[in-house]
């Protein structure tokens, strides 16, 4: 389990944070593999937009396939998610966001899938309040695609890789956000911390 003091610190600082090589990569690497594995069992699906009846597959908007990771986990996303269990505490110990718990999904990008420009924070549920994301993809290249491009307040955009190990965090409200087309199968764990007194 990496260390977070320099994510915390950058959310605090200015609510965004990028870390190359932030997790172990022989964590990262077993991640990986458990999550080809999920994708051989087919317990990836289309992922949808929005919530409840209006979730409908809107592949203009996203063409990746996900698989939430709930009960029945391999080792190496349990693991993953009590590292982020140890994350959620440190960000409220320090940053006080009463972070309550977190949802997590595996998502899969093939050659050609994309997500466009999105705020995780819904428009009729504001509960989402800190995602964190981490790239399972060795050997990475920047011909491959697959950039998420984070839009700042200054107007500029922070670009990242997709590579194994480097773990991304962002206050959900506040950071628009796009996944451009992948070239490459593309794996990645995206999860969102909700706060306490959601209904859902
Ligand atoms: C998302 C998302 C970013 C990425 O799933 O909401 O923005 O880089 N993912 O996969
Ligand atoms: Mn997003």
């Amino acid at each position: 389990m990496p260390c977070f003091d320099s994510a915390v610190e950058a959310i605090h600082q200015k609510g965004y944070f990028v870390g190359e090589q932030f997790w172990p990569a022989s964590e990262a690497l077993a991640m990986t593999a458990a999550c080809q594995e999920l994708k051989r069992q087919e317990r990836f699906r289309p992922a949808r937009i929005g919530r409840a009846q209006e979730k409908q597959r809107h592949e203009a908007i996203r063409s990746d396939l996900i698989c939430w990771l709930d009960s029945d986990l391999p080792a190496p996303l349990q693991h993953y998610l009590d590292a982020l269990e140890a994350y959620r505490q440190q960000v409220n110990r320090e940053l006080l966001l009463g972070l309550d718990h977190v949802e997590v999904h595996a998502a899969y990008y093939p050659p050609g899938a994309h997500y466009g420009r999105h705020l995780d924070r819904h428009r009729d549920d504001d509960a989402r309040t800190l995602t964190a994301i981490l790239y399972l993809n060795p050997d990475w290249q920047a011909e491959d695609g697959g950039l998420l491009s984070i839009d700042l307040p200054d107007g500029s955009q922070a670009t990242v890789l997709p590579r194994l190990g480097t773990f991304v965090s962002f206050l959900s409200a506040e950071f628009p956000h796009e996944v451009l087309p992948t070239r490459r199968d593309r794996l990645t764990l995206t999860g969102w911390y909700r706060r306490r007194g959601s209904p859902f």
